[in-house]
């Protein structure tokens, strides 16, 4: 395989950079978690990296469980109607809950995803997103922890996908224009 990194015409952010704001938001966390039971809810697949990483960073004890959800309707991820591939495996009754995601994008996702959440009867449900385009933001979505927020160009590395490709990408950084064509 080539070497993913050529693909990037830049890098918005360096491994370093990356793990700078893991420990920061892990610290967070863990000072505002302190003493509670926290179930940690990742968005398959692109949180999958921060996941990781964060959960590792934390001191306190966690749980970790997983959604898949799936946009459909007209085709694009923007139409808001969302629907459940895989569902938590537990009941999160009186839980406390920290959903976890790589990218706050339109909002779309993480505003139906809260919304059925919070039906379920959680103690608490905040958000932890690594990054966050406030440009692109069409629902009004507040995450409790944020770690970067990016101008609003599509990126890869770290989790995020072009066509599924690109997660394994060690930073985070927008693909060459050669890629597309
Ligand atoms: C991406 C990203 C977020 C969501 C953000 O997931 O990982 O989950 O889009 O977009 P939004 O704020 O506009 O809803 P995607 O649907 O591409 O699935 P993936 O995580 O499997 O890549
Ligand atoms: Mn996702
Ligand atoms: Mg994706």
């Amino acid at each position: 395989a080539s070497d993913l990194g050529n693909d990037l015409t830049q890098v918005l952010l360096d491994e370093a950079a990356i793990d700078t704001k893991v420990r920061e938001l892990a610290a967070q966390i863990d000072a505002d978690y302190a003493g509670k039971d926290l179930l940690l809810v990742g968005v398959l697949k692109g949180a999958l990296m921060v996941m990781a990483d964060l959960s590792r960073a934390m001191s306190g004890p966690v749980e970790m469980d997983w959604m898949a959800v799936s946009s459909y309707g007209a085709g694009t991820k923007s139409s808001g109607v969302v629907r459940i591939m895989k569902d938590l495996d537990r009941d999160i009754t009186g839980r406390h809950v920290l959903v976890v995601e790589d990218i706050l994008d339109s909002g779309l996702t993480l505003s139906w995803l809260l919304r059925n959440l919070r039906s379920r009867g959680p103690a608490s449900v905040e958000v932890c997103t690594f990054l966050r385009k406030p440009d692109a933001l069409k629902v009004q979505v507040e995450p409790r922890y944020v770690g970067y927020d990016i101008p609003n160009e599509f990126v890869v590395g770290y989790g995020l996908d072009y066509a599924e490709k690109y997660r394994n990408l060690r930073v985070v950084g927008t693909l060459a224009p050669h890629v597309y064509s």
